[in-house]
């Protein structure tokens, strides 16, 4: 309770709950220190209906993958999928996961990926999508958006000079530094932007989506 007192002296005892929030999970990679992966060109190259310019493998890195090898790659999707099931341990959730799309994006200067979730079109969803943080990542570039607005309130009330403020907020600024991985909900919308910070350093993720058990194989290419 935050207690406060009125004009006359009397105490006024509040509290605000935030109901029905969106749980991220920002863990410390152990392994990063030993993935350096070399920088390559700036090119295009995604599925066709992705409007954002960037280098993605998506959805897998495949055997002849000109960046990054297949092997390179299983061994960071292993060596994540260990950490994770510790980092699920931590939380009492289930251990028995599967990194069942496991892909990279690079970015430059001028750079970027579209809003999206990553549901599935026939709604078998993953447990939780993720994305570690590899390379020449820096603040601000990967948003995560609201798109449910029943907190939407009518004008004219300046909801930003409230102390409920964050309440109304739309988008959340991630500033999660190379060598952390992040786990959000499939059903969080998102973008990434990169500025002049990427003229010439290469940023690189590596993104995921996870099911429980070893038997899911989704039927198409969704979920970037
Ligand atoms: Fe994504």
């Amino acid at each position: 309770m935050r207690i406060f007192k009125n004009g006359s002296g009397e105490k006024i005892e509040v509290t605000d709950v935030p109901l029905f929030s969106t749980p991220i999970i920002i863990t410390k990679f152990n392994d990063h220190e030993k993935y350096d992966i070399e920088s390559f060109e700036k090119i295009v190259r995604k599925p066709k209906d992705w409007t954002g310019s960037l280098n993605t493998s998506f959805p897998s890195v495949k055997k002849d993958d000109p960046y990054i090898s297949q092997e390179k790659s299983n061994e960071i999707k292993n060596s994540i999928t260990e950490h994770l099931q510790d980092v699920f341990e931590c939380y009492n959730m289930p251990t028995d996961i599967n990194l069942t799309q496991f892909w990279y994006n690079a970015y430059y200067e001028g750079q970027s990926q579209e809003l999206h979730n990553h549901l599935a079109p026939n709604n078998l969803n993953p447990f939780w999508s993720g994305i570690y943080f590899a390379k020449n990542c820096f603040p601000g570039q990967l948003n995560f958006s609201r798109n449910e607005y029943s907190l939407r309130t009518q004008q004219p009330y300046d909801y930003r000079k409230t102390a409920i403020a964050d309440y109304y907020t739309d988008f959340w600024e991630a500033s999660i530094p190379d060598g952390y991985i992040c786990l959000f909900p499939p059903h969080l919308y998102h973008t990434v932007s990169v500025g002049k910070e990427n003229r010439d350093k290469m940023r690189l993720t590596f993104s995921f989506n996870l099911h429980i058990g070893k038997g899911f194989v989704p039927e198409k290419d969704w979920g970037g």
